[in-house]
Order: structure tokens, then C-alpha cells, then sequence
């Protein structure tokens, strides 16, 4: 049987021990990606919260370093939003390193446990040295408790259009939207959401920012709204929102005006990814919306068959806004390119048959722990076009996509360890397809406990993971008649010599 650090993924951020949930303060600057996360140092489960950090030069091969902020009388440190404050505005800075600033949610557990409704309130800290060491602001709280039980995860962005310092946070059932013009005092805009898309939770860890719609002119604002539980396969999930935004109020788009709770408009469609939120302080140059989400899921989390650390991030993706005459504006996620470099030329292409029960790839041709596959299947037919991993154990995680129900699902009944929570194993968790293409394009992200499939060039993602008792040994076809599949391509993941 697998242990904890069989457990451990090759290629996605873990922390070296204890507890960790959502992405926190995500911030680029001089040549280093910072990532900082809800962190627990002292236990394997959640608990009273500080902000661990890890740095990176490629957003693959992370190095954790020493914790950014820990709780004080004022309460826990929740989720929130890091940016770079190139002019000052704050007035933290020393006139020599443009100041960074975080703002977080202060979580008092003492007014919780006494009942009141007001025990969490946003508050902000900075650092001089681009990150490595914080002050809190001594005239903390920035915005008090409005009377709102569920009040927190700010997320900031500099709005070039109006000129002003934007942040998004989640209370209870909508997103409340605020301005400012130092990072310090701010206003209240606007609230969205009630009543708007799903809702069988809790809104946490809004995201909201302009894109650039693919080929064309046109900019759209997009609010990425994660809540808990209610997500598209129960627990935790991730919606977003299309729209137009006027400096104060978000606006959606007209095919999202009377979007139901069950609506197509998903960041990932699996059961791991959630309270993801994009870099800030990009480039220009660069320009891309870069994410990273928690990969795993209110429902077992804490329960998983790790006992040393407990969750991984999902690997950094690229989020693109594509309009589309049949689907609509939609985000497409694609794996950072960072990451070819680690996984190296494709070890050939070629077409193959995919026959019930036989392998397609075993582990002596390509490592399965750490493996990206890439194939197409041209000319779909009304049938079942089904995937599985296995090891000689019996543990088999099934995927694939069902094209006369168009839609796509992942099975962990029978992945391997699934006993330690409710809900891990089963509902099966299924995602519709909106891509109406006549050639599914797929492509795979393996990691030991991880997969990450990213359909129709990302259209429609699913990321889940999952505990073998043993690695899983072969890339199988599953049922029915034989399928051509075309253009596999295979490679693994391994750190280059030079660096
Ligand atoms: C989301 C969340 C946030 C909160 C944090 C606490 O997973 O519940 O809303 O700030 O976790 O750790």
C-alpha cells in the first residue's frame, strides 16, 4: 500500500507538511511568481489560518518559504489578494521598492464563537522586500463588518479603464464589488448575484478582471465566483460570469440575464479544483490571465489518505476568453507553457487502435506518475469513448466521454483508496460538452494522485484526484468496439539537467 510521499505529486505545488487550502495573494514581479496559501502549520486539517508562501520562476518547480503571515488577536488570516503598487498610491513605500500590498480577510474565531455575525472583516498588510517579510497596517480593519455572517476573500485589481483600484469579495449569497484610490479607504459599488447562477452554497473567493476576447477588439469583464458546497458535482466548484462593467456595476451578458443554478459555465468541471484566482502585476509584454486553483474539495479534503501534508494546487493555466457562434463567450483553460520545457519533446506521434480491454500505453514505455498524453478522436459516432489507468491491484479510475448524451465524465469508484469520506467515490462526476466540433481533441495531466483533462482545447476541463494502493501501471482503452485515436502523443515530466 501507498504512503504519504508515494502520495506526493512530481509537479504540483504541495507543502512539505501540515495543511494547506486555496491560492492566496497571487502576485508576479521581477522575474519571480509568488504564491501564497491558506496554511495550517500546526495539524493535517484545517485550522487557525496563516499564509505559507512558495516562489517560483516558471509556476512548475515551486520552493516553499517561510510563512508570510500568521493570526493575531485579531483573528485568523483567510483568503485574499496580493498587488504590486508601482506608484506608490498606498504611501507604504520607501521611495526605493514599488510596496506590495496584501488584503485578507481577518476571521475573529472569539465572535464566532460567541455568536455574533460580524467575525470577519478585510485588512491589509505590506512588504518593502517584494514579498518575503509583511506588516500589517496598524489602522486595521480597512472595511469593518457590515452585519454579514459571510464577508471575505478580497480579491484587488488595478482597473486601467477608470483608473482605480477594484476589489471583489463574497458575502454569503453575492459578490460585493468596492473601489479605492490608495488601497486603504474604500467604497462600496456594487453588489451582483443574487438569485444569478448556482447557489447551493456559500460565495467564496471571487476573481474579477477585463479579457480580451480571442481575435477580436472587444473586451469582456469576467467574475470568477467559487462556492461551497453547490458546485456542478457537489462540494466545492468554481462558476464564472460574462459581462460588461462601467467602473461601478457588472453587468452579464444577455445569455447569461436569467442564468439557472444548473447552467454550462464552469472553470473545471471535476470535483478538484476550487477557490482558484489569476496572477496579478502580469507584464504587458507577457499579457496572459494566469490561474491555479486548490485541487480538492470541501466534501473529503480533510479526510484524504495523507497524514504528513494534505493537498496539492493544480498545475498554472492559461485562461483565454473565446466567443463562439454556437456556445458563446466561454473561458478556455490551457496548461501554462512553462511546462513543456519539463516535459520535453512528445516521444512521437502516431495513430493507433484502441481496443476494449487493451492497454494503449503501458508504464515501461511512459511513466504513468508523471505523464502527459495527448490525442484526438476524429469523427465521433453515437457510442461511448472510454479511458481507464490501472495497476495489477485492480484500482481503475475511468474517464471519457459519452457523445449520445454529449457529456463527459470521471469515475473514481474503483480508483483504488476511497473509503475515508462520503461523496469521494461516488456521484460520478460528469461535465456537458459545448464544443459541437466533430474531432475531440484531448489532452492529459498526470501526477501520481492527479488528473487534470483538458477537452476541446480546454472548452471543458476535469481535474480530480484520486489514491491507487499501488502507482497505476497502464493507459487502457475501456468498453465497446474498437476506436482509432489519432495523433498520440505522450511525454514525461522530468526537471532538465541544466537547471
Ligand atoms: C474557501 C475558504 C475561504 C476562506 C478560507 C478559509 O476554501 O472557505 O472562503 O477564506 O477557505 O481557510
Amino acid at each position: 500500500i501507498q504512503q504519504d510521499e508515494d502520495f506526493r505529486p512530481n509537479y504540483h505545488f504541495t507543502p512539505e507538511v501540515n495543511w494547506m487550502n486555496d491560492p492566496n495573494g497571487m502576485f508576479y514581479m521581477n522575474g519571480t511568481y509568488h504564491l501564497f496559501f491558506q496554511y495550517y502549520p500546526d495539524g493535517n486539517k484545517w485550522g487557525p489560518m496563516h499564509w505559507g508562501h512558495a516562489t517560483s520562476k516558471d509556476m512548475v518547480v515551486w520552493e516553499e518559504q517561510p510563512i508570510a503571515l500568521k493570526p493575531d488577536e485579531k483573528g485568523y488570516i483567510f483568503s485574499g489578494s496580493a498587488v504590486v503598487d508601482k506608484n506608490n498610491s498606498s504611501g507604504f513605500g520607501d521611495g526605493k521598492t514599488p510596496p506590495v500590498i496584501a488584503m485578507f480577510t481577518y476571521h475573529d474565531p472569539e465572535g464566532e464563537k460567541a455568536g455574533r455575525k460580524d467575525y470577519q472583516s478585510q485588512a491589509i498588510a505590506y512588504s518593502l522586500d517584494e514579498g518575503k517579510t509583511w506588516t500589517k497596517y496598524k489602522e486595521n480593519p480597512v472595511i469593518k463588518n457590515p452585519g454579514l455572517k459571510d464577508f471575505r476573500d478580497p480579491k484587488i485589481t488595478w482597473d486601467e479603464a477608470h483608473k482605480q483600484w477594484l476589489m471583489v469579495l463574497s458575502a454569503d449569497d453575492r459578490t460585493i464589488f468596492y473601489t479605492s484610490q490608495n488601497l486603504k479607504d474604500w467604497q462600496k459599488a456594487s453588489e451582483f448575484g443574487m438569485g444569478l447562477g448556482a447557489h447551493n452554497g456559500v460565495w467564496e473567493c471571487p476573481d474579477f478582471f477585463p479579457m480580451k476576447v480571442e481575435g477580436s477588439n472587444e473586451t469582456k469583464w469576467v467574475l470568477i465566483q467559487s462556492l461551497n458546497p453547490g458546485g456542478y458535482n457537489g462540494g466545492s466548484g468554481t462558476q464564472y460570469f460574462v459581462g460588461d462593467f462601467d467602473g461601478k456595476k457588472f453587468s452579464v451578458i444577455k445569455e447569461m440575464k436569467d442564468l439557472p443554478g444548473d447552467h454550462s459555465y464552469w472553470i473545471d468541471y471535476g470535483k478538484d479544483n476550487y477557490a482558484g484566482v489569476t496572477w496579478s502585476n502580469i507584464p504587458e509584454s507577457d499579457g496572459r490571465k494566469l490561474f491555479m486553483g486548490w485541487m480538492s474539495n470541501w466534501l473529503y479534503a480533510q479526510e484524504v489518505p495523507t497524514e504528513t501534508w494534505r493537498s496539492a494546487m493544480t498545475i498554472a493555466r492559461e485562461l483565454k476568453l473565446k466567443k463562439d457562434e454556437k456556445a458563446g463567450y466561454r473561458i478556455f483553460s490551457s496548461p501554462v507553457k512553462e511546462l513543456d520545457k519539463y516535459f520535453g519533446e512528445a516521444t512521437g506521434t502516431k495513430n493507433t487502435q484502441a481496443k476494449a480491454g487493451q492497454n494503449i500505453i503501458e508504464n515501461k514505455d511512459l511513466d504513468l506518475a508523471k505523464a502527459r498524453i495527448g490525442f484526438s478522436i476524429d469523427s465521433l459516432q453515437d457510442r461511448t469513448y472510454e479511458f481507464s489507468l490501472n495497476n495489477p491491484e485492480g484500482d481503475t479510475l475511468r474517464f471519457g466521454y459519452d457523445h449520445t448524451q454529449k457529456q463527459f465524465y470521471v469515475n473514481r469508484k474503483k480508483s483504488g483508496i476511497t473509503d475515508f469520506g462520503e461523496n469521494f467515490a461516488s456521484p460520478v462526476s460528469t461535465a456537458p460538452r459545448t464544443s459541437e466540433a466533430d474531432n475531440l481533441p484531448v489532452e492529459i495531466f498526470l501526477d501520481k494522485t492527479s488528473i487534470e483533462i483538458f477537452y476541446d482545447n480546454g472548452e471543458t476541463v476535469m481535474t480530480e484526484i484520486f489514491f491507487p494502493t499501488r502507482p497505476y501501471k497502464s493507459f487502457t482503452a475501456g468498453k465497446g468496439e474498437d476506436f482509432s485515436i489519432k495523433n498520440l502523443k505522450t511525454s514525461k515530466f522530468d526537471i532538465p539537467e541544466n537547471q
